[in-house]
């Protein structure tokens, strides 16, 4: 595959709202993220990006767009954004944006033109239906709850179609005049100066050609989207339109949030010629998803869970293209949550934490890091609903509600998988709001800010976020750059429990990435004679002859010399 300026980058998210806020309106804003830019150069970021800045309603935190070209009053405006791009441009960090096109907001001019006038212009873009009396097109459940259906403002006989918030009215990507617009903005962006997009959803653009019900699997007499996903029309020959006309042009950066691809078309999503460049690999946040919602799904994984998860992404992937590897996001918890089981003792400690970043920031593919995960943050102990603001885990808290959970157990189960709990204010030291704000923040700080903190960690040469500086520079490494990068993949020792271990070979040098993912020593019975330690998290490495002995929650990087 042909080598591109983003294959050997480390990628990092900003969740805006909570990054860090430079006038003390208490919501974190672009400025913010200018006064930042050095500490996400010191920590090796070539790529950042910001989840949506757009001007929106925030029903579904800036996911819902009200105005494409412009930027929301609460982040700063298109100056600030401009001094943005060539403030990191000075420090070779790229921005890409969140492309949301799957949707709009219901406030968006579009929108209201529709309402006007559903017959006309704007009528079609969008999923327009008169309705049969009480009878609605389809039974299909939003990703946010109930129906997909939703009156259509001042027309009682007619209902407009939306897969996520009824305040986010699905575009009808059939409509080339729809499709045009999109590319033009899109357009207008990269001409701007930003890099690339990471697209939002983007497997829900083309629907059924024909809109019908499947059988209900809920009590709420509707069904998975899942259905009419399964059903949808060819979606990848939109997405070779968009490439065609916006990211070959411009070279960008694309990364998808694709679920349920066909294994048998990952090339066409990912390859050289594909619509593209990267797509997440969500393998650990789908593991074992319930159908009937959160309250059912599993709060974290064990360790072979996790390996069987990453494993088998990097093995169908192999060298077809690159994946986006992560560990959390703006709509997961927190990595070091889900993935270092609670059943272990002492599982939250910086060993532990380093074990867990090393093992997936030196997968194959892209690492991205979401803010405050350098840092080790942890999931929020949520006491309340009350803390809570994310409609999505609203709507599942009610869900675990008609299934039968009490209150508590309701929150105990979903508070864990909240979207909320990685949309906390970043700590930057340990004075007032984590020096968040110098005013009243939108809302309270992760109450451990005192100890995990950006300056507190700054200053520990052992501490979780210089271990990720250590793992971003392997990447930029003379030496070892290229392996870790385009290298090939290959597990090692896959039986053995508790332990991730892999090569990474490229024919020139081979690595060995060793995890102990237990409290416990762990022995490892190693092939060749050789070893070179790269890197390790914490402790020094016992060997004799060709046997390793791993500390508990020990992680090493080795060449085979
Ligand atoms: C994506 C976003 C999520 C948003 C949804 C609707 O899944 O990551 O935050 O709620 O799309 O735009």
């Amino acid at each position: 595959m042909e080598q591109k300026w983003w294959q050997n980058q480390v990628a990092y998210q900003i969740w805006p709202k909570s990054f860090c806020d430079s006038d003390g309106d208490g919501i974190g804003d672009i400025q913010g993220i200018i006064n930042r830019l050095d500490y996400l150069k010191e920590l090796g970021i070539g790529i950042l990006w910001i989840s949506p800045m757009y001007c929106s309603p925030l029903a579904d935190e800036g996911y819902d767009i009200s105005d494409y070209y412009n930027i929301d009053p609460r982040f700063g405006n298109l100056v600030n954004f401009d001094i943005l791009l060539l403030e990191a441009r000075a420090r070779n960090i790229r921005i890409i944006m969140d492309l949301v096109v799957n949707h709009c907001s219901d406030e968006h001019e579009w929108f209201r033109k529709a309402c006007e006038d559903p017959d006309g212009a704007y009528g079609k873009y969008f999923y327009i239906r008169n309705r049969d009396g009480e009878h609605l097109p389809t039974n299909w459940r939003s990703y946010f709850g109930g129906s997909v259906w939703e009156p259509l403002p001042g027309h009682p006989d007619k209902v407009y179609l939306h897969y996520f918030h009824k305040k986010q009215p699905d575009l009808n990507w059939e409509n080339p005049e729809l499709r045009e617009e999109i590319y033009r903005m899109m357009n207008w962006w990269m001409d701007r100066g930003i890099s690339g997009f990471r697209i939002d959803a983007i497997m829900n653009i083309r629907k059924p050609e024909i809109f019908h019900d499947y059988p209900a699997d809920r009590d709420d007499g509707l069904c998975s989207l899942r259905n009419a996903l399964h059903d949808q029309m060819d979606v990848k020959l939109y997405l070779n339109e968009m490439r065609d006309k916006v990211f070959l042009p411009h070279d960008a950066f694309t990364v998808g949030e694709v679920f349920d691809h066909d294994p048998e078309a990952l090339e066409e999503f990912i390859g050289s010629r594909g619509c593209f460049s990267s797509m997440f690999d969500f393998s650990g946040e789908i593991f074992n998803r319930s159908k009937n919602g959160w309250y059912e799904d599993p709060a974290f994984l064990t360790p072979d869970q996790y390996k069987e998860c990453i494993f088998s992404a990097q093995l169908t992937v192999k060298d077809k293209g690159f994946l986006s590897n992560i560990i959390e996001n703006h709509d997961e918890p927190r990595g070091v949550s889900r993935y270092l089981p609670q059943t272990f003792a002492d599982v939250h400690t910086p060993a532990a934490k380093k074990a867990l970043a090393g093992t997936y920031f030196l997968l194959r593919g892209i690492p991205f890091i979401y803010q405050g995960q350098e840092l080790g943050m942890e999931n929020v102990p949520f006491s309340s609903m009350e803390e809570i603001s994310d409609c999505s885990t609203i709507d599942q808290y009610k869900v675990a509600l008609a299934a039968g959970l009490s209150e508590e157990e309701a929150l105990a189960a979903i508070g864990p998988l909240s979207r909320d709990n990685a949309r906390t204010l970043f700590p930057w030291d340990g004075s007032e709001n984590g020096g968040f704000t110098t005013g009243t923040p939108w809302t309270k700080p992760h109450p451990a800010y005192t100890d995990t903190n950006a300056a507190a960690q700054c200053k520990d040469p052992d501490s979780v976020l210089n271990f990720y500086k250590k793992l971003s520079a392997l990447r930029h490494d003379p030496e070892y750059g290229s392996v870790l990068c385009q290298g090939e993949f290959l597990p090692f020792l896959e039986e053995q429990s508790n332990l991730i271990a892999y090569y990474r070979w490229n024919g020139i040098r081979t690595i060995l990435v060793l995890a102990n993912f237990q409290p416990e020593c762990q022995n490892v019975e190693l092939p060749e004679k050789n070893y070179h330690p790269i890197l390790i998290n914490e402790g020094s490495l016992h060997f004799y002859d060709q046997t390793l002995t791993l500390l508990g929650w020990q992680f090493c990087v080795l060449e085979v010399t």
